[in-house]
């Protein structure tokens, strides 16, 4: 299967950061920098003396789509839950009746009139694999002409009560669904360099890190060029729970209280892999990790761990988003 993600999804993304280019960027710049940080509800600012021109980006997660057609029929009792949960919300600013769909399209336009270089879709944009959803979607996402990088989270490929582990359950539903939100590039891990600043999008969508994509992630630090990381479950975080749960130490198959009700295998027995656990440490102790961006808890927090923020944004099936501007640092 991994193969056929290679194959199907090219090597483009993965190895985008090769050796030589990334010892080139290395001697180049080298310099983790100086910057600061501001959240203001919905709006970031970053301001870092590594970055020489302003720009802005939207990251939108948990949208949860649930639209879908006949096609759906043999899947229904994979998608019934999921496809109920978010069909009316209230707007995260007027508290009005809305819905994902019109939240969705809306905050496309916001990105246009914002004028964003990128925008990131962060996870749990669909509640599950419906191909009409991903149609409309890729269909929206092209008329705005704005690039764009994605990556899963725990719901978007996920059928509840398939038998599999989630490893494997996520692998066919992304190759057999999924794939055009990827634009040919890694599943697992893609990166896009925005005047200088790198914004790596990792999948740890059953809260799990595979050695590639810390391998990614180190090849990523040592261009030496400012990252922003972004994943759908947020990096644990001291005093936080489990929703901040890659490399919680107390995650594990014992504190699994929702397997039975997403109908999915629980989380490991023995707790996170060591890979998961060095990642979350590569992260923060890397000097030119800028922030971290991610979703899935359905609310706005800021958490600063070893200086580094991680910012997670409140559902976007209520309208909510994350407005990011990128600014030079006042000398
Ligand atoms: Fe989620």
């Amino acid at each position: 299967m991994r193969r056929r993600f290679l194959l199907k999804a090219g090597l483009a993304g993965a190895l985008s950061f090769g050796p030589r280019q990334y010892l080139k960027a290395k001697s180049d710049s080298g310099t983790s920098g100086k910057g600061s940080f501001s959240m203001d509800g919905h709006r970031l600012g970053f301001y870092h003396s590594e970055i020489k021109e302003s720009f802005n980006i939207m990251m939108i997660s948990d949208t949860h789509l649930f639209m879908n057609d006949e096609r759906e029929e043999p899947f229904r009792q994979y998608s019934g839950r999921m496809a109920g949960a978010y069909n009316k919300t209230q707007h995260f600013q007027t508290g009005i009746d809305t819905h994902p769909e019109e939240c969705f399209s809306r905050s496309l336009s916001l990105a246009k009139e914002n004028g964003v270089d990128l925008i990131a879709l962060i996870g749990d944009i669909f509640s599950f694999p419906a191909e009409a959803a991903i149609e409309w979607v890729t269909g929206k996402l092209r008329e705005t002409g704005i690039p764009f990088i994605y990556t899963s989270g725990n719901h978007d490929w996920h059928y509840e009560g398939m038998t599999g582990s989630m490893e494997s359950l996520r692998q066919e539903w992304i190759s057999k669904r999924l794939l055009p939100m990827y634009q040919g590039e890694h599943p697992l891990m893609s990166t896009r360099e925005i005047k200088g600043v790198l914004f790596v999008a990792i999948d740890n969508s059953y809260y799990e890190i595979v050695p590639e994509q810390l391998t990614y992630l180190n090849q990523a630090i040592a261009t030496g060029k400012p990252v922003v990381l972004m994943c759908h479950i947020p990096m644990y975080m001291p005093g936080r729970g489990l929703g901040y749960g890659c490399g919680h130490p107390g995650w594990s198959a014992a504190s699994d209280r929702n397997y039975e009700l997403e109908r999915r295998e629980p989380w490991r027995q023995d707790g996170h892999t060591e890979t998961t656990m060095l990642f979350h440490k590569t992260l923060f102790d890397a000097p030119n990790v800028i922030g971290v961006l991610s979703g899935h808890v359905h609310r706005y927090s800021l958490d600063v761990f070893k200086g580094i923020p991680q910012i997670t944004a409140d559902a976007n099936a209520k309208g909510a988003r994350l407005d990011v501007a990128f600014d030079p640092f006042p000398q």
